[in-house]
């Protein structure tokens, strides 16, 4: 469906339109997709108009008509065709303004008709064109026109065609544009129409698609570099963990500006941009001040940020997380409890029990002349008998051989698993550290890396969590703080009980390189900012360059490109294969229960020890007086 604006009354001149004309209009809003909303500034006679509006009607074409003095900015959100006669007085004055309102860009599209071979238009009506005249297929046009759209913003973005009639029953299709705001007017036949065939468009109905090379002209690009080295590395593979974002972006942006066939301006700067009185550092300054067309390293698509810039391509998925090492099993729990169940405890304990009174009956039996025999002597034969120590309470008669021989046998058993399991468990590790929270509980050190965002990020954090990991444990008050180079991060997650916030990909790659084949399995990693989604690519908000530079990153996503430059500077998890040649060192930590009992033990028998030398000078007091 399309709108029709019928604006006339200012126009003075009046001048007659034939039936082609007509048609060619109405063709030629047909093609243009999506459809628009049309205005025309025409200066036809009342008969002329009343055809247009007519043929439109028929062709389906939804009209309203009323009258204009002067061009004003429509608000709409969608495309706008303006229909203008260049014979019509005042039809420059037209195109003045509208270069003034910004309206020969984006959205705004222009149908300029041209009549050039003709003095007199009042013959098209008349039917008296001279058949035989030869049809110039050059795409002149008049000096007067040319002079004055070569002073018109009609940059890449514009969308402005001449109408131009060539014969009597053949119009040119002619494209105008310029590829650099000072540079000259390029003109291209993009079709023509003639009575019978209609309209043929020879190149693509996309206005950027025809637009693509732009013949070295400039575009102006900034890039993030955070490390002085990156400069002299941007295209070998020296360094690749370092400032890997910047350096995959770069490699993609060169894809881009040859498939464009421009050239590029680059200016560097050391950060993404954050908002600072309303006037914003870093890139994001650099596209707000229209300073760079496009910021060839992506960044994180913030709300603040897009009220400034365009974002136009995602170029490398990319996360950044804590990873750490899961920390061994005896660092988070007492493993010498953890190889029975309560109820495996219990029954042990209760058989153990049983045999030992059963035990004390058979000696009770046995010694019953001699009468040398106390209880305490089978609670030490069974407390020998599982710790797997001898005694010297020996049984004579058969039962209490039987009762012994069973203690010892269901003894060896319980000793046997129970050895087992604790071997097991010594090198186990922990996968009781699943949350953020689970992290900023446990007893591990937190770090993270010492780049622009990763700072940015932490002390900007607003959630109780993140905002306690942040003041707590990575930038603790009065004490050093966390953030490090990539390489010390990982080495201390290499020692253990360390969890490291960075890129992930540039970190596999140290990974690989710095960590033991055992050291690598198991590495576990939490994710902190979940609400970000991966960074993208921005433009300016008024760089006509903007849908030529989408196309041309999509591009490169469909040939591989990008994937390529990404596998080449991101590095997958690597594998974990020396997970059977391991040894686990065993350190105070693990046994820490175990001194504990013995700790214990000895204060209780150096106390008992005490009470008893009490006692004997107690009674010896009472003997003695
Ligand atoms: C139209 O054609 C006739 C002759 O065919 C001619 O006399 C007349 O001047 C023409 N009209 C115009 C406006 O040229
Ligand atoms: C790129 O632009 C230059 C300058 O206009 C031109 O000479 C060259 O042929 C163009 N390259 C391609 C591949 O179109
Ligand atoms: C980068 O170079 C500048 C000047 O050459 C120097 O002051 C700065 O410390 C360097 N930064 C790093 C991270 O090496
Ligand atoms: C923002 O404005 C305040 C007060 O005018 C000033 O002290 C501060 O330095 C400014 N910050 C930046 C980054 O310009």
């Amino acid at each position: 469906m399309l709108l029709l604006v019928l604006a006339s009354a200012f126009m003075v001149c009046p001048v007659a339109a034939d039936l082609d004309t007509l048609s060619f209009i109405i063709d030629f809003l047909r093609f243009q997709r999506p459809p628009a909303l049309v205005s025309a500034f025409v200066c036809w006679k009342q008969e002329s108009e009343r055809r247009l509006t007519l043929q439109l009607s028929r062709n389906h074409v939804f009209l309203s008509t009323h009258s204009l003095d002067r061009l004003r900015v429509t608000p709409t959100t969608g495309y706008v065709t303006f229909i203008l006669d260049t014979r019509c007085e005042g039809a420059i004055g037209i195109l003045q303004q509208a270069n003034e309102l910004q309206m020969l860009r984006r959205q705004y599209r222009w149908l300029l008709l041209q009549s050039s071979h003709f003095a007199t238009l009042s013959s098209y009506e008349n039917k008296t064109f001279p058949q035989a005249m030869a049809r110039p297929r050059s795409d002149d046009i008049t000096d007067e026109l040319e002079s004055i759209l070569e002073h018109l913003n009609i940059l890449l973005d514009s969308d402005v065609i001449i109408g131009k009639r060539v014969s009597e029953k053949v119009f040119l299709l002619l494209e105008v544009y310029k590829p650099r705001a000072s540079g000259g007017l390029v003109k291209k036949i993009i079709g023509e129409w003639s009575e019978g065939h209609g309209l043929r468009v020879t190149t693509s109905a996309v206005v950027a698609v025809r637009r693509m090379n732009l013949h070295k002209a400039l575009i102006r690009a900034v890039m993030v570099v955070t490390d002085n080295g990156t400069l002299n590395h941007l295209d070998d593979d020296v360094d690749k963990h370092v400032d890997t974002y910047t350096k995959t972006n770069y490699a993609q942006f060169k894809y881009v500006t040859e498939i464009l066939n421009a050239s590029v301006e680059m200016a560097i700067t050391n950060t993404w941009g954050y908002s600072a009185n309303g006037s914003w550092t870093g890139l994001t300054g650099f596209l707000q001040r229209e300073e760079a067309d496009i910021g060839s390293t992506g960044m994180f698509v913030l709300k603040q940020r897009l009220s400034v810039v365009n974002f136009i391509a995602a170029t490398t998925r990319t996360r950044s997380a804590f990873l750490f090492r899961p920390p061994p099993l005896s660092f988070v729990m007492n493993i010498f409890t953890l190889p029975f169940s309560r109820a495996v405890w219990l029954a042990s304990v209760a058989l153990i029990a049983v045999i030992s009174f059963l035990l004390y009956s058979a000696f009770r039996w046995e010694y019953r002349e001699k009468g040398a025999m106390n209880w305490t002597d089978v609670v030490l034969l069974s407390l020998g008998a599982v710790c797997q120590q001898g005694s010297t309470l020996e049984a004579q008669g058969i039962t209490g051989r039987t009762v012994t021989i069973m203690l010892y046998i269901v003894v060896i058993f319980l000793y046997t698993s129970y050895s087992a399991c604790i071997v097991a468990l010594l090198q186990s590790t922990t996968d009781s550290i699943q949350t953020l929270e689970d992290l900023y509980h446990s007893g591990l050190t937190l770090g993270a890396v010492d780049v622009v965002y990763s700072r940015h990020f932490f002390s900007t954090a607003s959630d109780p969590l993140r905002h306690a990991i942040y003041t707590q444990k990575i930038n603790p008050s009065g004490k050093p703080s966390n953030f490090m180079s990539l390489h010390q991060g990982l080495e201390r997650v290499r020692r253990g009980l360390f969890a490291f916030h960075h890129e992930l990909g540039p970190g596999y790659k140290i990974i690989s390189d710095i960590f033991l084949e055992e050291e690598k399995c198991g590495l576990q990693t939490i994710t902190c900012f979940v609400d970000f989604v991966d960074p993208w690519i921005s433009v300016s908000k008024q760089t006509p360059f903007k849908e030529i530079m989408s196309i041309a990153y999509r591009i490169i996503h469909e040939r591989g490109l990008q994937e390529r430059e990404n596998l080449r500077y991101y590095h997958k998890k690597p594998k974990c294969e020396g997970l059977g040649s391991s040894f686990v060192s065993v350190g105070i930590v693990d046994c820490y229960p175990a001194l504990l009992v013995l700790v214990y033990g000895l204060m209780c028998s150096v106390t008992v020890l005490l009470l008893e030398i009490l006692t004997y000078k107690r009674f010896q007091n009472n003997f003695g007086s």
